[in-house]
């Protein structure tokens, strides 16, 4: 934090302190004044964070290593999926690896136009021998992948890269498909991932 965020802060921080006091009792104030300056912290760290093209890279680059992750456990899923229960879904995992194969090569499109070499390597891969597993691991991807496409849309924005947000928002769309899936599969309501702070 630069001393300019630390000044935003401590002049916030200052109004915190006086809406806290009007809480009546001692500790509930001390809590309240807690609270507060977490809350702070957090809309700091989130929104004020200044992104770089070279941050964007780097943040683009981790989302490549999700997309080749998701394409090697969506292979190996697909194929090792048994039961007559989980056919309909082995098929359409193996739909999503060709998808995130068609990411992947988007989003090194993007590195490599903003000056980055895209990266080789993918985020670990979990195996499993039950169908269940391997369902709830490739539905807690999608959600982590889904939070980090939403935070890059805006980034991508606010460097006014509009055609690299608006191809993300299209990988989005298609990201948000899978976890639908997945948690139909399970027999479990989609979840809402949120958005990643960076
Ligand atoms: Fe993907
Ligand atoms: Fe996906």
């Amino acid at each position: 934090m630069d001393a300019i965020q630390r000044m935003t802060l401590d002049a916030a921080a200052g109004w915190e302190v006086v809406a806290c006091a009007a809480v009546g009792a001692l500790k509930r104030r001390r809590l309240c004044l807690q609270y507060q300056s977490k809350t702070l912290e957090n809309r700091m760290t989130t929104t004020k964070r200044d992104i770089t093209r070279e941050k964007l890279i780097e943040a683009l680059n981790e989302d490549l290593s999700r997309e080749y992750h998701a394409i090697i456990s969506y292979v190996n899923y697909s194929q090792v999926l048994k039961g007559a229960a989980y056919m309909n879904i082995a098929d359409e995992l193996a739909i999503h690896a060709a998808e995130e194969l068609a990411h992947a090569l988007q989003i090194a499109n993007h590195v490599d136009y903003l000056g980055g070499m895209p990266s080789v390597t993918p985020k670990p891969v979990k195996t499993s021998e039950k169908a269940e597993d391997m369902l709830r691991f490739d539905l807690e991807s999608e959600k982590i992948t889904i939070a980090h496409y939403r935070r890059r849309v805006k980034q991508a924005e606010h460097l006014n890269e509009y055609a690299i947000a608006e191809s993300l928002r299209t990988i989005l769309m298609q990201e948000q498909d899978h976890l639908i899936a997945l948690a139909t599969a399970l027999g479990i309501d989609a979840p809402n991932p949120g958005i990643a702070d960076e």
